[in-house]
């Protein structure tokens, strides 16, 4: 079932200061310019990351796939459908919070993106991160834990735990196309996604 409505919801979070509005813009403005590695080669466009810039969350992917390649916008594809039953089963939808990916442009094939070209995308999403100044990020599967959180991190080992790295605190968690693969990770991401929800009411963090 596709979640299509959900896109012209109002967000939670309305409310922007017109110059975080306007330094996001400029941002997205620049990154689409980006040539910094080969990625871009192989890309219809840059697929910057969208939804609320005053959501309390961001979630990070790993990059565009063919769907988010064509649309210009993340998790646009059968994981992002996914990803939207997902926020609705905590009562949010994609405008309330800010998705976003590690890699700008869709790597060829989806292959994983490199570590080099992880490490050049991530000026992108540290001026995302800096503007919407999130409360804590939810990573999105194994190439997301390993470009924010920890290179040789293993997501089957640290999803569901709060982690802080630098000040900043996240919740890593299977990729929604993990869950299209094999639908037994659904459970272990209910919970995850259960965490989530809590300190989203109680603004509280805690195992
Ligand atoms: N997978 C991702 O990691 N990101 C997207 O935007 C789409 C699919």
């Amino acid at each position: 079932m596709l979640f299509d409505e959900t896109q012209k919801q109002p967000s939670l979070f309305d409310n922007i200061a017109p110059k975080e509005k306007e330094d996001w813009n400029t941002v997205k403005e620049e990154s689409s310019h980006c040539k910094r590695c080969h990625l871009r080669e192989g890309a219809t466009q840059v697929v910057f990351g969208t939804g609320s810039i005053k959501s309390p969350f961001m979630m990070v992917g790993e990059g565009p796939g063919a769907q988010e390649d064509l649309e210009g916008e993340p998790f646009v594809g059968r994981a992002g459908q996914l990803l939207d039953r997902i926020l609705k089963a905590i009562n949010l939808n994609r405008n309330d919070v800010y998705i976003t990916n590690v890699v700008k442009c869709r790597p060829p094939n989806n292959r994983q993106p490199s570590v080099e070209e992880m490490a050049v995308c991530k000026t992108w999403l540290e001026k995302e991160i800096k503007i919407v100044k999130p409360l804590f990020i939810v990573l999105l599967g194994a190439t997301a834990l390993k470009g924010l959180v920890e290179p040789g991190g293993k997501i089957t080992r640290m999803r569901g735990q709060w982690l802080e790295k630098n000040g900043m605190l996240y919740m890593p968690t299977y990729h929604p196309a993990a869950l299209l693969r094999d639908p037994s990770k659904k459970k272990p991401v209910w919970e995850d996604f259960k965490k989530i929800q809590q300190v989203l009411i109680k603004k509280e963090v805690g195992q």
